[in-house]
């Protein structure tokens, strides 16, 4: 089953979600105005929005507040990509040209900043300052993450615990924030909104390892993006970190990246030997250790349809392919 399949009984919801989405980016600026449009009408899971409404639904589900930090957790999300296109020097994404490589980095900072900024202007719609404080500490993080990353690159002798703080804060936290905020938008109690929280966090942890992992085990279609992209930026993702305990490639890695440029071939050279290690297994091991934790957060929850989707997408995400 698709993970799209799996909320499609919130289709009636997302698409009133979908049309704030463009009503909030509208730009009076014709580049800002098609670059976010293109984004956004490019499509993308909408998976935040989604834990937003789900996490929501524990509480008194009222689809007009809800729907507000729905949009703002998407659209700091969107910003985050444009921005991540722009580090990453990627030149797809959601299978289109990134804004980076139509408009340059100038124009693809403004955009992620204008991105961000809707999504700000959106959020105090809510007048829950609780929110915002939420909002703006997940916010830092992201950002911490980010730079951590830029400073860790090309580093191969890193721990998984620095791999691990690194995803937690570039993509675990959003998705956790993305939970509680729907709870407290929903006035669900506190203790089921850390438990929807501690889901979206483990969930998010999860999410990330498979983004990495399919990034060495996609095509380039799947993905919307070349494959192997992150090990040719010097990402030290889970798949890589593995991967360095055999002798073999962590000597092959050296040698290639010791040269000024890296042809296709020899990428794929050590794609291909990464692939024929226990690597990728292990890394699955490890994705599925944070599934399993964010199952258990879900267990002391009333058991309702919300609880159900929650549970249909944990199992899901450990075998998306895109
Ligand atoms: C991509 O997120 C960045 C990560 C945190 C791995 P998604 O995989 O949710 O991207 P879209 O929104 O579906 O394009
Ligand atoms: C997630 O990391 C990016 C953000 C949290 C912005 P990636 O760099 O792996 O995301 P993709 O693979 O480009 O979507
Ligand atoms: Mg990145
Ligand atoms: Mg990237
Ligand atoms: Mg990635």
């Amino acid at each position: 089953m698709k993970l799209a399949k799996i909320y499609g009984y919130l289709k009636k919801d997302l698409d009133v979600i979908e049309e704030a989405l463009r009503e909030v980016i509208q730009a009076e600026h014709p580049v800002l105005r098609e670059a976010s449009t293109q984004l956004l009408q490019a499509g993308g899971k909408r998976i935040r929005p989604v834990f937003v409404l789900l996490s929501g639904q524990f509480g008194d589900y009222n689809l007009e507040r809800i729907k507000k930090v729905a949009v703002s957790l998407e659209l700091i999300h969107m910003a985050t990509l444009v921005h991540d296109d722009v580090v990453d020097d990627a030149e797809l994404r959601r299978g289109l040209p990134t804004i980076k490589h139509r408009y340059g980095n100038r124009v693809a900072m403004y955009t992620g900043d204008y991105i961000l900024a809707r999504a700000l202007e959106n959020i105090t719609l809510i007048q829950n300052p609780i929110i915002h404080r939420q909002l703006s500490k997940t916010l830092v993080e992201v950002v911490e993450g980010e730079i951590e990353q830029i400073q860790d690159k090309f580093n191969w002798d890193q721990q998984l615990r620095d791999y691990l703080r690194r995803i937690k804060r570039k993509t675990a936290l959003l998705i956790a924030t993305s939970c509680k905020l729907g709870a407290i938008a929903g006035n669900v109690s506190e203790r089921e909104a850390h438990k929807l929280y501690q889901y979206g966090y483990n969930i998010g942890m999860s999410f990330q390892i498979i983004d990495d992992i399919l990034d060495f085990t996609s095509t380039n279609k799947e993905l919307g993006k070349p494959t192997g992209s992150d090990l040719l930026q010097g990402n030290v993702t889970l798949p890589v970190l593995f991967a360095l305990k055999d002798p073999a490639f962590h000597d092959h890695l050296l040698q290639v990246f010791r040269q000024p440029t890296i042809s296709e071939a020899e990428l794929n050279a050590l794609l291909q030997q990464l692939k024929v290690t226990d690597a990728i297994e292990k890394s699955y091991l490890v994705s599925e250790k944070y599934l399993d934790r964010a199952l258990q957060a879900l267990e002391s929850l009333p058991d309702n349809r919300a609880k159900k989707t929650l549970q249909d997408i944990a199992s899901l995400i450990g075998k998306r392919r895109s």
